[in-house]
């Protein structure tokens, strides 16, 4: 049996800050109200000639300063993205471009917020058969681009950033198991239909309310799920690093697992939500602090439109 391992992760946040009192100055909301309602206190914003594959670039480049891979042996470029630089070609192909190591294959998977978890899935695939070694999984995010600033209902909640992660074949478990699931009936609560409104955007529309609720209840569904296809318990997992989407969702998750959230790696509060990036970045942000150590099993868990949603259990 092949495994696959994740070997080394890195991330990139734009310079560019935006705060909830700055988002006051435009809209009827409140600093307490972000704070109580999601856990949100800033996020960071791509500068507007920025584009997601520079910010998958950035991150790549910081998850190679500390990979004892090269860049020439990726073998397979996944880009997990809903916001690509252009509708083609790919951002995977304007990532590869920039990183100058063509020619082996380079695509996108576009599952919204649990794009990383269905990339790194995909990823674990071509290593478990032999077909590839070295896969660099991305995901990113630029959500102020589909963002409507006037729409305080969910404009408090998105950021900007990429997180990657160079994946290989291993002798010994590193991607434990990995599931994934769709159900496109509710495509409507959570969606950018393809109107250009005055702003000449397509932007995010979302039932909050509702996508909050199905949210919960799936995610603890896929934590039952990924238990009982490993025979694990509970207190087998020391680290959840679930997708970053609301404080109170990650606070049910944890609370479905009887963990403390000190054992949760929490960025919500200083990137909001980054789609795509959100797992790869807290994953960074966990790894690098040295809170998650070599040798210990992870539960990432991701849900996002579509409806989307998925899990991969892990041991660093
Ligand atoms: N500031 C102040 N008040 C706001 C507000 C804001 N930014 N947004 C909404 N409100 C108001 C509403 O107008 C409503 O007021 P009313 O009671 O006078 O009618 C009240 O707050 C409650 O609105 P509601 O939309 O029911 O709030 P909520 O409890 O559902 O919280 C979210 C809103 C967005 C925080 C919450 O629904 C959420 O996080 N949903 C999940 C979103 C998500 O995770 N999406 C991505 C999935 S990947």
């Amino acid at each position: 049996m092949i495994y696959s391992k994740i070997t080394s992760v890195g991330g990139y946040l734009p310079s560019n800050i935006l705060t909830n009192k700055d988002l006051e100055r435009s809209l009827d909301t409140s600093d307490e109200w972000i704070v109580t309602m999601t856990g949100i206190k800033e996020r960071h914003i791509i500068d507007p000639n920025e584009t997601s594959s520079d910010m998958a670039y950035k991150a790549t480049l910081d998850a190679i300063k500390t990979s004892k891979k090269d860049l020439k042996e990726i073998d397979l470029i996944i880009v997990a993205t809903t916001t690509p630089d252009k509708i083609f070609p790919s951002t995977a192909c304007a990532l590869q471009n920039k990183l100058g190591i063509g020619e082996c294959p380079a695509f996108d998977i576009q599952a919204v917020c649990s794009g990383f978890i269905y990339a790194l899935s995909i990823a674990d695939k071509f290593i478990n058969t032999g077909s590839k070694k070295n896969v660099l999984v991305v995901g990113v995010d630029a959500m102020s681009k589909i963002t409507d600033y006037s729409d305080r209902s969910n404009a408090i909640l998105w950021g900007d950033g990429a997180g990657a992660v160079i994946v290989s074949a291993s002798d010994k478990p590193g991607i434990i198991s990995t599931h994934i699931h769709s159900d496109g009936k509710y495509e409507s609560l959570l969606h950018v239909p393809r109107t250009k409104n005055l702003s000449g955007k397509d932007t995010i529309e979302m039932q909050g309310n509702q996508v909050f609720k199905i949210a919960v209840n799936t995610l603890d569904r896929i934590v039952d799920e990924t238990l009982k296809a490993n025979n694990l318990k509970k207190s087998d997992i020391d680290w959840l690093v679930p997708h970053q989407a609301n404080i109170r969702i990650l606070e049910a998750t944890a609370k479905k697992l009887d963990m403390s959230m000190d054992r949760v790696i929490v960025t919500i509060d200083k990137h909001g939500n980054t789609s795509a990036a959100s797992i790869p970045l807290a994953l960074n942000d966990g790894i690098k602090s040295g809170k998650i150590k070599p040798g210990e099993t992870i539960l990432m868990e991701a849900f996002g439109g579509g409806f989307t949603w998925g899990s991969a259990l892990i041991k660093y």
